[in-house]
Protein backbone atom coordinates (compact mmCIF):
# COMPACT_ATOMS: atom_id res chain seq x y z
CA UNK A 1 0.00 0.00 0.00
CA UNK A 2 1.52 3.81 -0.98
CA UNK A 3 -0.08 6.55 -0.41
CA UNK A 4 -1.59 8.61 -3.34
CA UNK A 5 0.12 11.99 -2.44
CA UNK A 6 3.25 10.67 -0.81
CA UNK A 7 6.22 13.55 -1.30
CA UNK A 8 3.80 16.09 -1.57
CA UNK A 9 4.23 18.82 1.17
CA UNK A 10 1.64 21.54 1.99
CA UNK A 11 1.91 24.38 3.72
CA UNK A 12 -1.28 24.99 5.43
CA UNK A 13 -2.73 28.43 6.73
CA UNK A 14 -5.97 27.74 6.37
CA UNK A 15 -8.04 28.18 9.24
CA UNK A 16 -11.57 27.10 10.62
CA UNK A 17 -13.80 24.98 8.14
CA UNK A 18 -13.58 25.16 4.61
CA UNK A 19 -9.50 25.06 4.22
CA UNK A 20 -8.87 22.71 7.01
CA UNK A 21 -11.56 20.19 5.53
CA UNK A 22 -9.56 20.24 2.13
CA UNK A 23 -6.29 20.05 3.62
CA UNK A 24 -7.34 16.92 6.02
CA UNK A 25 -8.39 14.90 2.78
CA UNK A 26 -5.36 15.56 1.45
CA UNK A 27 -3.69 14.78 4.62
CA UNK A 28 -5.70 11.35 4.06
CA UNK A 29 -4.22 10.96 0.62
CA UNK A 30 -0.73 11.29 2.38
CA UNK A 31 0.58 14.32 1.98
CA UNK A 32 2.89 16.02 4.51
CA UNK A 33 0.52 18.76 5.57
CA UNK A 34 2.10 21.61 7.63
CA UNK A 35 -0.33 23.71 9.48
CA UNK A 36 0.99 27.04 9.74
CA UNK A 37 -0.79 28.52 12.93
CA UNK A 38 -0.96 32.28 14.49
CA UNK A 39 0.81 31.95 17.92
CA UNK A 40 -2.51 32.11 19.24
CA UNK A 41 -3.64 28.97 17.11
CA UNK A 42 -6.86 28.42 14.87
CA UNK A 43 -9.64 30.13 16.32
CA UNK A 44 -11.67 26.87 16.60
CA UNK A 45 -8.79 25.46 19.00
CA UNK A 46 -10.98 27.01 21.48
CA UNK A 47 -14.50 27.81 20.21
CA UNK A 48 -17.29 25.50 21.05
CA UNK A 49 -14.65 23.90 23.59
CA UNK A 50 -16.62 21.04 25.52
CA UNK A 51 -13.74 20.50 28.15
CA UNK A 52 -11.51 23.22 29.56
CA UNK A 53 -8.22 24.20 28.18
CA UNK A 54 -8.40 21.20 25.59
CA UNK A 55 -8.75 21.18 21.46
CA UNK A 56 -12.59 21.44 20.41
CA UNK A 57 -14.05 18.90 18.37
CA UNK A 58 -14.36 21.63 16.33
CA UNK A 59 -10.71 22.22 15.70
CA UNK A 60 -10.22 18.13 16.79
CA UNK A 61 -12.23 16.75 13.78
CA UNK A 62 -11.20 18.79 10.86
CA UNK A 63 -7.30 18.88 11.42
CA UNK A 64 -6.38 15.07 11.44
CA UNK A 65 -2.83 13.79 10.23
CA UNK A 66 -1.22 17.43 9.46
CA UNK A 67 1.84 18.65 12.21
CA UNK A 68 1.01 21.89 13.29
CA UNK A 69 3.75 24.99 14.04
CA UNK A 70 3.19 28.45 15.10
CA UNK A 71 5.11 31.04 12.81
CA UNK A 72 4.42 34.70 14.03
CA UNK A 73 4.01 36.17 10.46
CA UNK A 74 3.86 39.44 11.36
CA UNK A 75 7.73 39.10 12.96
CA UNK A 76 10.52 39.98 10.40
CA UNK A 77 12.15 36.50 11.30
CA UNK A 78 8.74 34.95 11.37
CA UNK A 79 8.48 36.34 8.00
CA UNK A 80 12.00 34.51 6.89
CA UNK A 81 11.36 31.45 8.04
CA UNK A 82 7.65 31.41 6.26
CA UNK A 83 10.07 31.98 2.80
CA UNK A 84 12.11 29.32 3.46
CA UNK A 85 8.81 27.09 4.03
CA UNK A 86 7.71 28.27 0.91
CA UNK A 87 10.23 27.33 -1.02
CA UNK A 88 10.85 24.08 0.47
CA UNK A 89 6.82 23.22 -0.11
CA UNK A 90 4.76 22.15 -2.59
CA UNK A 91 1.29 23.74 -2.33
CA UNK A 92 0.53 26.68 -0.07
CA UNK A 93 -3.35 26.55 1.13
CA UNK A 94 -4.97 29.56 2.86
CA UNK A 95 -8.96 31.03 3.59
CA UNK A 96 -7.83 34.25 5.05
CA UNK A 97 -10.09 37.52 4.92
CA UNK A 98 -9.74 39.57 1.60
CA UNK A 99 -6.11 40.83 1.72
CA UNK A 100 -4.64 38.93 4.45
CA UNK A 101 -1.83 37.24 2.70
CA UNK A 102 -1.26 40.33 0.65
CA UNK A 103 -0.83 42.53 3.67
CA UNK A 104 1.89 39.92 4.89
CA UNK A 105 3.44 40.88 1.40
CA UNK A 106 2.62 37.98 0.21
CA UNK A 107 0.43 37.93 -3.19
CA UNK A 108 0.59 35.65 -5.96
CA UNK A 109 2.71 37.26 -8.22
CA UNK A 110 5.43 37.41 -4.90
CA UNK A 111 4.60 33.98 -3.94
CA UNK A 112 5.37 32.51 -7.57
CA UNK A 113 8.52 34.54 -8.17
CA UNK A 114 10.02 32.74 -4.29
CA UNK A 115 8.99 29.40 -6.24
CA UNK A 116 7.25 29.15 -9.62
CA UNK A 117 6.75 25.06 -8.71
CA UNK A 118 4.77 26.05 -6.04
CA UNK A 119 0.64 25.74 -6.11
CA UNK A 120 -1.01 28.62 -4.18
CA UNK A 121 -4.81 28.24 -3.72
CA UNK A 122 -7.23 30.28 -1.81
CA UNK A 123 -10.70 30.27 -0.31
CA UNK A 124 -12.55 33.41 -0.56
CA UNK A 125 -16.28 34.05 0.45
CA UNK A 126 -16.07 35.68 -2.88
CA UNK A 127 -13.14 35.71 -4.89
CA UNK A 128 -10.49 37.79 -5.77
CA UNK A 129 -12.76 39.55 -8.30
CA UNK A 130 -16.45 41.12 -8.79
CA UNK A 131 -18.32 43.59 -6.49
CA UNK A 132 -18.45 41.05 -3.60
CA UNK A 133 -14.27 40.63 -3.80
CA UNK A 134 -13.75 42.41 -0.06
CA UNK A 135 -16.09 41.00 2.12
CA UNK A 136 -15.82 38.00 4.48
CA UNK A 137 -17.80 35.17 4.76
CA UNK A 138 -19.07 32.73 7.00
CA UNK A 139 -20.86 29.21 6.00
CA UNK A 140 -24.67 30.47 6.48
CA UNK A 141 -23.70 33.68 4.19
CA UNK A 142 -22.77 31.73 1.70
CA UNK A 143 -25.70 29.35 1.68
CA UNK A 144 -27.87 32.80 1.68
CA UNK A 145 -26.23 33.80 -1.48
CA UNK A 146 -25.42 31.03 -3.15
CA UNK A 147 -29.19 29.74 -3.81
CA UNK A 148 -29.57 26.92 -0.91
CA UNK A 149 -31.26 29.13 1.90
CA UNK A 150 -34.36 29.97 -0.90
CA UNK A 151 -34.58 26.79 -1.53
CA UNK A 152 -34.88 24.74 1.41
CA UNK A 153 -37.19 24.62 3.71
CA UNK A 154 -40.89 24.98 3.45
CA UNK A 155 -42.93 27.63 1.43
CA UNK A 156 -45.00 29.01 4.29
CA UNK A 157 -41.83 29.10 6.94
CA UNK A 158 -38.83 31.49 6.46
CA UNK A 159 -35.68 30.57 4.34
CA UNK A 160 -33.62 27.76 5.84
CA UNK A 161 -29.87 26.65 5.81
CA UNK A 162 -29.02 23.07 5.58
CA UNK A 163 -27.08 21.28 8.31
CA UNK A 164 -24.93 19.59 5.74
CA UNK A 165 -22.09 22.35 5.73
CA UNK A 166 -22.32 23.12 1.91
CA UNK A 167 -20.51 26.54 2.03
CA UNK A 168 -17.61 25.25 4.25
CA UNK A 169 -17.51 21.61 3.77
CA UNK A 170 -18.46 21.98 0.45
CA UNK A 171 -16.25 24.85 -0.65
CA UNK A 172 -13.43 23.07 0.97
CA UNK A 173 -14.21 19.81 -1.56
CA UNK A 174 -14.24 22.02 -4.25
CA UNK A 175 -10.93 23.50 -3.25
CA UNK A 176 -9.39 19.78 -3.14
CA UNK A 177 -10.24 19.15 -6.39
CA UNK A 178 -8.59 22.27 -7.80
CA UNK A 179 -5.67 21.72 -5.92
CA UNK A 180 -5.70 18.39 -7.58
CA UNK A 181 -5.97 19.39 -10.69
CA UNK A 182 -3.38 22.18 -10.58
CA UNK A 183 -0.97 19.37 -9.35
CA UNK A 184 -1.31 17.07 -12.05
CA UNK A 185 -0.79 20.00 -14.67
CA UNK A 186 2.30 20.78 -12.67
CA UNK A 187 3.73 17.58 -13.34
CA UNK A 188 3.38 18.05 -16.93
CA UNK A 189 4.65 21.23 -17.06
CA UNK A 190 6.86 22.39 -14.25
CA UNK A 191 4.64 25.57 -13.15
CA UNK A 192 2.76 25.97 -10.51
CA UNK A 193 -0.47 27.83 -10.35
CA UNK A 194 -2.82 29.92 -8.25
CA UNK A 195 -5.89 28.34 -7.09
CA UNK A 196 -9.15 30.36 -5.89
CA UNK A 197 -12.54 28.69 -5.06
CA UNK A 198 -15.47 31.14 -3.71
CA UNK A 199 -17.53 30.32 -1.31
CA UNK A 200 -20.97 31.88 -3.14
CA UNK A 201 -20.07 29.94 -6.19
CA UNK A 202 -19.13 26.64 -4.75
CA UNK A 203 -22.80 26.42 -3.34
CA UNK A 204 -23.99 28.19 -6.52
CA UNK A 205 -22.53 25.14 -8.19
CA UNK A 206 -24.33 23.07 -5.50
CA UNK A 207 -27.41 24.98 -6.33
CA UNK A 208 -27.26 23.40 -10.14
CA UNK A 209 -30.76 21.85 -10.46
CA UNK A 210 -32.15 24.81 -9.01
CA UNK A 211 -31.01 27.07 -11.91
CA UNK A 212 -32.54 24.51 -14.49
CA UNK A 213 -35.48 24.82 -12.94
CA UNK A 214 -35.39 28.61 -13.14
CA UNK A 215 -35.45 28.48 -16.90
CA UNK A 216 -37.92 26.14 -16.89
CA UNK A 217 -40.41 28.38 -14.76
CA UNK A 218 -39.88 30.74 -17.99
CA UNK A 219 -42.00 27.70 -19.87
CA UNK A 220 -44.73 26.75 -17.37
CA UNK A 221 -45.07 25.06 -14.01
CA UNK A 222 -42.60 22.62 -12.65
CA UNK A 223 -44.80 19.55 -12.25
CA UNK A 224 -42.68 17.71 -9.80
CA UNK A 225 -43.17 20.26 -6.94
CA UNK A 226 -45.91 19.58 -4.41
CA UNK A 227 -47.28 23.09 -4.51
CA UNK A 228 -48.69 25.63 -7.01
CA UNK A 229 -45.83 27.03 -9.20
CA UNK A 230 -47.65 28.51 -12.17
CA UNK A 231 -46.71 32.25 -12.77
CA UNK A 232 -43.84 32.25 -10.18
CA UNK A 233 -40.50 34.33 -11.37
CA UNK A 234 -38.38 32.52 -8.13
CA UNK A 235 -38.21 28.75 -8.01
CA UNK A 236 -39.85 27.59 -4.69
CA UNK A 237 -38.42 26.08 -1.60
CA UNK A 238 -38.45 22.06 -1.69
CA UNK A 239 -40.11 20.95 1.01
CA UNK A 240 -39.23 17.50 1.16
CA UNK A 241 -40.46 17.02 -2.17
CA UNK A 242 -37.86 14.64 -4.90
CA UNK A 243 -36.78 17.59 -6.44
CA UNK A 244 -35.95 15.34 -9.71
CA UNK A 245 -38.10 13.50 -12.05
CA UNK A 246 -40.01 10.88 -9.24
CA UNK A 247 -42.09 11.63 -6.75
CA UNK A 248 -40.87 11.69 -2.75
CA UNK A 249 -41.78 12.48 0.02
CA UNK A 250 -40.73 11.81 3.68
CA UNK A 251 -43.06 9.24 5.40
CA UNK A 252 -43.73 9.70 9.21
CA UNK A 253 -43.40 6.01 10.84
CA UNK A 254 -44.41 4.80 14.19
CA UNK A 255 -42.46 6.24 17.16
CA UNK A 256 -43.72 9.67 16.98
CA UNK A 257 -40.21 11.04 17.47
CA UNK A 258 -38.98 14.06 15.17
CA UNK A 259 -36.77 11.88 13.36
CA UNK A 260 -39.17 8.75 12.85
CA UNK A 261 -39.32 9.54 9.23
CA UNK A 262 -38.61 7.82 5.89
CA UNK A 263 -38.12 9.29 3.06
CA UNK A 264 -39.32 7.20 0.10
CA UNK A 265 -38.84 7.96 -3.48
CA UNK A 266 -42.17 6.47 -5.48
CA UNK A 267 -40.33 5.16 -8.60
CA UNK A 268 -42.12 4.83 -11.39
CA UNK A 269 -41.16 1.26 -12.19
CA UNK A 270 -41.80 0.19 -8.38
CA UNK A 271 -45.36 1.31 -8.21
CA UNK A 272 -47.18 -1.53 -9.24
CA UNK A 273 -45.40 -3.61 -6.09
CA UNK A 274 -45.18 -0.67 -4.37
CA UNK A 275 -49.07 -0.68 -4.38
CA UNK A 276 -49.77 -4.18 -4.57
CA UNK A 277 -47.75 -4.59 -1.00
CA UNK A 278 -49.99 -1.14 0.62
CA UNK A 279 -53.03 -1.38 -0.72
CA UNK A 280 -53.17 -4.81 -2.67
CA UNK A 281 -54.93 -5.34 -5.96
CA UNK A 282 -57.51 -2.50 -5.08
CA UNK A 283 -54.71 0.37 -5.06
CA UNK A 284 -52.79 -1.49 -7.95
CA UNK A 285 -55.30 -0.92 -10.24
CA UNK A 286 -56.62 2.76 -8.91
CA UNK A 287 -57.02 4.74 -11.76
CA UNK A 288 -56.51 7.84 -9.88
CA UNK A 289 -52.15 6.50 -9.73
CA UNK A 290 -52.25 4.26 -12.78
CA UNK A 291 -49.37 6.69 -14.52
CA UNK A 292 -46.90 9.22 -12.94
CA UNK A 293 -48.98 12.10 -14.42
CA UNK A 294 -51.78 10.01 -12.56
CA UNK A 295 -49.64 9.88 -9.27
CA UNK A 296 -48.09 13.68 -9.67
CA UNK A 297 -51.93 15.55 -9.83
CA UNK A 298 -53.29 13.04 -7.18
CA UNK A 299 -50.16 13.42 -4.65
CA UNK A 300 -51.45 14.20 -1.55
CA UNK A 301 -54.22 11.48 -1.92
CA UNK A 302 -51.09 9.00 -2.23
CA UNK A 303 -49.00 10.10 0.22
CA UNK A 304 -52.18 9.66 2.69
CA UNK A 305 -51.83 6.30 1.87
CA UNK A 306 -48.56 5.68 2.79
CA UNK A 307 -48.77 7.19 5.78
CA UNK A 308 -51.34 5.58 6.88
CA UNK A 309 -49.17 2.28 6.15
CA UNK A 310 -46.20 3.76 7.06
CA UNK A 311 -47.92 5.03 10.84
CA UNK A 312 -48.26 0.95 11.64
CA UNK A 313 -44.05 0.01 11.15
CA UNK A 314 -41.27 1.56 12.60
CA UNK A 315 -38.53 3.42 10.19
CA UNK A 316 -35.96 1.09 10.44
CA UNK A 317 -39.10 -1.90 9.90
CA UNK A 318 -40.71 0.22 6.91
CA UNK A 319 -36.82 0.25 5.31
CA UNK A 320 -36.48 -3.63 5.48
CA UNK A 321 -39.78 -4.02 4.07
CA UNK A 322 -39.86 -1.71 1.45
CA UNK A 323 -35.99 -3.09 0.77
CA UNK A 324 -37.87 -6.17 -0.45
CA UNK A 325 -39.31 -5.22 -3.33
CA UNK A 326 -36.48 -2.76 -4.27
CA UNK A 327 -38.01 0.36 -3.03
CA UNK A 328 -35.43 3.95 -2.81
CA UNK A 329 -36.10 4.59 0.72
CA UNK A 330 -33.82 5.95 3.74
CA UNK A 331 -34.85 6.17 7.29
CA UNK A 332 -34.09 9.90 8.49
CA UNK A 333 -31.49 9.44 10.92
CA UNK A 334 -30.48 11.80 13.89
CA UNK A 335 -27.00 11.94 15.24
CA UNK A 336 -27.77 9.27 17.73
CA UNK A 337 -28.47 6.82 15.15
CA UNK A 338 -25.79 8.15 12.83
CA UNK A 339 -23.26 7.69 16.02
CA UNK A 340 -24.79 4.16 16.18
CA UNK A 341 -25.25 3.25 12.17
CA UNK A 342 -23.48 -0.33 11.81
CA UNK A 343 -23.04 0.53 7.73
CA UNK A 344 -20.89 3.56 8.40
CA UNK A 345 -19.11 1.62 11.55
CA UNK A 346 -18.71 -0.89 8.55
CA UNK A 347 -17.08 1.62 6.84
CA UNK A 348 -14.96 3.33 8.91
CA UNK A 349 -16.96 6.87 8.72
CA UNK A 350 -17.07 7.07 12.15
CA UNK A 351 -13.71 6.38 13.78
CA UNK A 352 -12.21 6.42 17.14
CA UNK A 353 -9.55 8.59 18.07
CA UNK A 354 -7.13 8.72 21.30
CA UNK A 355 -6.17 12.50 21.29
CA UNK A 356 -3.00 13.62 23.47
CA UNK A 357 -5.16 15.58 25.62
CA UNK A 358 -8.84 14.65 25.07
CA UNK A 359 -8.55 11.11 24.80
CA UNK A 360 -11.06 9.22 23.39
CA UNK A 361 -13.58 10.64 20.35
CA UNK A 362 -15.21 10.25 17.43
CA UNK A 363 -14.51 11.66 14.06
CA UNK A 364 -16.23 11.72 10.67
CA UNK A 365 -13.36 9.24 8.72
CA UNK A 366 -12.27 9.65 5.25
CA UNK A 367 -15.24 9.63 2.25
CA UNK A 368 -12.97 9.14 -0.78
CA UNK A 369 -11.98 5.04 -0.18
CA UNK A 370 -8.49 4.57 -2.75
CA UNK A 371 -7.98 0.89 -2.97
CA UNK A 372 -4.39 1.17 -2.64
CA UNK A 373 -3.84 4.11 -0.58
CA UNK A 374 -6.39 3.80 2.15
CA UNK A 375 -6.23 6.49 4.91
CA UNK A 376 -5.11 5.77 7.95
CA UNK A 377 -6.18 8.68 10.16
CA UNK A 378 -4.11 10.20 13.13
CA UNK A 379 -5.32 12.78 16.17
CA UNK A 380 -5.04 16.17 15.68
CA UNK A 381 -1.91 18.08 16.30
CA UNK A 382 -1.42 20.11 19.48
CA UNK A 383 -0.89 24.06 18.70
CA UNK A 384 3.06 24.02 17.48
CA UNK A 385 3.79 20.36 18.33
CA UNK A 386 5.51 20.39 15.61
CA UNK A 387 7.38 23.54 15.23
CA UNK A 388 11.10 22.42 16.15
CA UNK A 389 10.16 18.65 14.43
CA UNK A 390 9.18 20.86 11.31
CA UNK A 391 12.55 23.60 11.30
CA UNK A 392 14.96 20.83 11.76
CA UNK A 393 13.45 18.15 8.94
CA UNK A 394 12.30 20.09 6.66
CA UNK A 395 15.12 23.67 6.88
CA UNK A 396 17.76 21.85 8.22
CA UNK A 397 17.97 24.40 11.39
CA UNK A 398 19.91 23.52 14.29
CA UNK A 399 18.55 23.87 18.29
CA UNK A 400 20.49 26.58 18.49
CA UNK A 401 19.42 28.35 15.12
CA UNK A 402 15.53 27.44 16.64
CA UNK A 403 16.56 29.13 20.02
CA UNK A 404 17.89 32.22 18.37
CA UNK A 405 14.46 32.73 16.06
CA UNK A 406 12.28 32.06 18.94
CA UNK A 407 14.18 34.40 21.06
CA UNK A 408 13.78 37.16 18.31
CA UNK A 409 9.62 36.05 18.04
CA UNK A 410 9.88 34.24 14.96
CA UNK A 411 6.94 31.54 16.92
CA UNK A 412 6.07 33.24 19.93
CA UNK A 413 2.73 35.58 20.65
CA UNK A 414 1.41 38.28 18.29
C1 LIG B 1 -13.38 33.24 8.14
C2 LIG B 1 -13.18 34.74 8.22
C3 LIG B 1 -14.53 35.48 8.10
C4 LIG B 1 -12.55 35.03 9.58
O1 LIG B 1 -12.26 36.40 9.68
P1 LIG B 1 -11.19 36.91 10.75
O2 LIG B 1 -11.28 36.13 12.00
O3 LIG B 1 -11.30 38.39 10.84
O4 LIG B 1 -9.80 36.47 10.10
P2 LIG B 1 -9.02 37.03 8.82
O5 LIG B 1 -8.75 35.84 7.96
O6 LIG B 1 -9.69 38.15 8.12
O7 LIG B 1 -7.70 37.60 9.47
C5 LIG B 1 -6.83 36.80 10.15
C6 LIG B 1 -5.97 37.67 11.01
O8 LIG B 1 -5.02 36.83 11.65
C7 LIG B 1 -3.74 37.27 11.34
N1 LIG B 1 -2.86 36.12 11.17
C8 LIG B 1 -3.16 34.95 10.53
N2 LIG B 1 -2.11 34.11 10.60
C9 LIG B 1 -1.14 34.75 11.29
C10 LIG B 1 0.16 34.40 11.69
N3 LIG B 1 0.68 33.20 11.42
N4 LIG B 1 0.87 35.30 12.38
C11 LIG B 1 0.35 36.50 12.69
N5 LIG B 1 -0.89 36.90 12.35
C12 LIG B 1 -1.63 36.03 11.67
C13 LIG B 1 -3.87 38.01 10.03
O9 LIG B 1 -2.82 38.91 9.83
C14 LIG B 1 -5.19 38.69 10.19
O10 LIG B 1 -5.03 39.83 10.98
P3 LIG B 1 -5.17 41.31 10.32
O11 LIG B 1 -6.61 41.48 10.01
O12 LIG B 1 -4.64 42.17 11.42
O13 LIG B 1 -4.36 41.31 9.08
C15 LIG B 1 -12.22 35.20 7.08
O14 LIG B 1 -10.98 34.55 7.27
C16 LIG B 1 -12.73 34.90 5.69
O15 LIG B 1 -13.62 35.58 5.16
N6 LIG B 1 -12.13 33.91 5.03
C17 LIG B 1 -12.45 33.54 3.66
C18 LIG B 1 -13.73 32.75 3.56
C19 LIG B 1 -13.75 31.59 4.51
O16 LIG B 1 -12.91 30.72 4.43
N7 LIG B 1 -14.75 31.61 5.41
C20 LIG B 1 -14.89 30.68 6.52
C21 LIG B 1 -14.96 29.38 6.17
S1 LIG B 1 -15.05 28.28 7.52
Amino acid sequence: MSKALAGVRILDMTHVQAGPAASQILAWMGADVIKLEPPTGDITRSQLRDIPDVDSLYFTMLNCNKRSITVNMKSEEGKATFIELLKASDILMENFGPGVLDRFGFSWEEVHKLNPRLIMASVKGFGSSGPYADFKAYENVAQAMGGAMATTGFNDGPPSVTGAQIGDTGTGMHFTIGILGALYHRTHSGEGQYVEVAMQDAVFNLCRVKMRDHQRLQHGPLIEFSVPTEGLTDVPRGGNDSGGGQLGNALKCKGGGINDYLYVVVQEAIWPALANLVGGEKLAHDPRFAKIGDRRANQKAMWRILNEFASHHTKRELMAIFNEIDVPCGPVLGTEDLANDEHLRAREMYVEMDHKKRGKHFTVGMPIKLSASPAVITPAPLLGEHTDEVLKEVLGYTDEQIAAKRAAGAFGKV
